[in-house]
């Protein structure tokens, strides 16, 4: 395991959708700090068993394959990229076959176990703000800070739609809706590292909240700790 003692983290988690991806892209890129979106590991790894043709409910199929995997780490505009067996997986991380499977591959436990010791890794690159599910809890407990960002279910689904409109140019709120309710329901009940407010988090709903007003909050924070140290 890396020493990261020297470093600052900003541990953001929390439920899809809560607003923490923008938050913590934004509040990175202000901090002037690395940017780590724990959840691309998770994709990548989801992107590579399907492109594998393997089967993401078998457990023993995915760990035999993500353990002959290559994964290269580095940074590209401080944001913390990667690339697995030399391919960029960024484009493939948000399509739909990643999207519906990857919180199957998040519930196998050798695959967290493995991802949060990449992750520990970035440390080393310096100061960085991770977003995920597990960070204050599992991956850096000891983060200089850790916040836990939530909004209210409707306000989720309006986001996610609003996002995949965007993207995709198409979605139907309902669905949005059912997708993200199994997402949580799969993400907060599996047996290792379920998704939780992490011990002595802040936690900040972001539900009638503008991103500006959340990314303020926490740059503040951060910046009034940084004078002091
Ligand atoms: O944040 P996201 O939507 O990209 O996360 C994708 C999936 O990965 C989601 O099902 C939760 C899981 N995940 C996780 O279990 N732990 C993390 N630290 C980050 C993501």
């Amino acid at each position: 395991m890396s020493n990261n003692t020297a470093k600052m983290i900003v541990a953001i988690d929390g439920p899809s959708a809560s607003g923490k991806s923008t938050v913590s892209r934004e509040a990175a890129k202000n901090l002037k700090i690395m940017y780590v979106d724990s959840g691309a590991l998770y994709r990548g790894m989801t992107w590579k068993a399907v492109r594998e043709g393997v089967d993401v409910k078998d457990a023993e199929a995915v760990i035999g394959l993500m353990n002959e995997t290559n994964w290269d780490f580095f940074i590209e505009d401080l944001v913390l990229k990667f690339t697995i067996d030399d391919e960029d997986p960024t484009d493939h991380l948000r399509s739909e076959p990643v999207r519906e499977r990857v919180a199957d591959i998040a519930v196998i436990p050798e695959v967290r176990v493995f991802m949060v010791d990449r992750l520990r890794e970035t440390a080393d690159f310096g100061d960085l703000v991770m977003e995920g599910r597990d960070i204050g809890s599992v991956v850096f407990p000891d983060a200089t800070f850790k916040y836990y960002l939530d909004a209210d279910p409707e306000e989720r689904a309006r986001r996610r739609h609003k996002e995949l409109l965007a993207t995709e140019g198409k979605g139907d709120v309902e669905q949005v809706m059912s997708s993200l309710k199994r997402r949580d329901t799969i993400d907060s009940t599996r047996k290792t590292a379920p998704l939780q407010i992490p011990l002595g988090a802040k936690v900040i709903n972001t539900t009638g909240m503008t991103i500006e007003e959340v990314v303020d909050q926490i740059v503040d924070e951060v910046d009034a700790y940084r004078t002091r140290v």
